[in-house]
């Protein structure tokens, strides 16, 4: 399921209707999208508060593609089990609130869930210089965390392409998921820089056209940009 040089579609469900979070999710996977990226915020870690497992485990019942779950929440060793349990096919957590990043990473593994590692926007790319070999993904923000609709930071093409040439040199081929901003006019540049997973909530549930805005992200991520 996840490879470096694969392009993933992970549409994120904060910015759809949380009324009717099933029909948001049917909507995009009939569109092709490949994950369902699900946004979990405490109110302590970011300014914003959504939701817990029991809703999770709601929204594993009718999704039929794999649940990319993120965690922008403190203490996060305290509620992966939780989230494993609910149904998450993959769990980042931020290398900002995690103080034994390698135990919780080994933790997140020994639960049977892919494990990813998100760095915000001002955290450097060394914060993964040790674990670049236990990750199964790399998760860079390419906003700060805590609200959709934000505005994409440029300078993330460039963190993307040092993180690329980091795995790398580690032997890595984790693929390195964005997150933020993310839409037709940023997923190219990206892309060409070395993500493989696109999460979009905005440019996708924010559209009167999901599925179309599914498909239209994928067209353009797949269009060659030229550097
Ligand atoms: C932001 C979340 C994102 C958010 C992205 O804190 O982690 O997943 O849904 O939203 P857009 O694509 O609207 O920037
Ligand atoms: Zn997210």
């Amino acid at each position: 399921m996840l490879a470096a040089g694969r392009l993933l579609i992970a549409p994120s469900i904060l910015s759809a209707d949380f009324a009717a979070l099933a029909d948001a999710i049917a909507l995009v996977e009939r569109a092709g999208a490949d994950l369902i990226h699900v946004d979990i915020m405490d109110g302590h870690f970011v300014p914003n508060i959504t939701i817990g497992p029991p809703v999770v485990a709601a929204l594993k019942r009718r999704a039929r593609v794999p649940l990319d779950v993120h965690l922008m929440i403190e203490e996060p060793d305290r509620y992966v089990e939780a989230f494993a349990q609910a149904g998450a096919s993959m769990i980042t957590v931020h290398a900002e609130a995690v103080v034994h990043l390698h135990r919780t990473v080994h933790f997140i593994k020994s639960l049977g869930t892919k494990a990813g590692v998100a760095l915000n926007p001002a955290t450097p790319i060394s914060a993964l210089e040790e674990l670049a070999g236990d990750v199964d993904y790399v998760l860079v923000m390419t906003v700060n965390p805590g609200f959709g609709g934000q505005t994409f930071i440029a300078r993330s093409e460039s963190k993307v392409r040092s993180m690329r040439e980091l795995l790398r040199a580690a032997g890595s081929t984790a693929p390195i998921e964005v997150d933020g901003g993310i839409d037709t006019t940023t997923a190219p540049r990206i892309v060409a820089a070395g993500a493989d997973i696109l999460v979009a909530g905005n440019a996708i549930f924010g559209s009167p056209d999901p599925a179309a805005a599914t498909r239209a992200l994928r067209a353009a991520a797949s269009t060659p940009v030229a550097s």
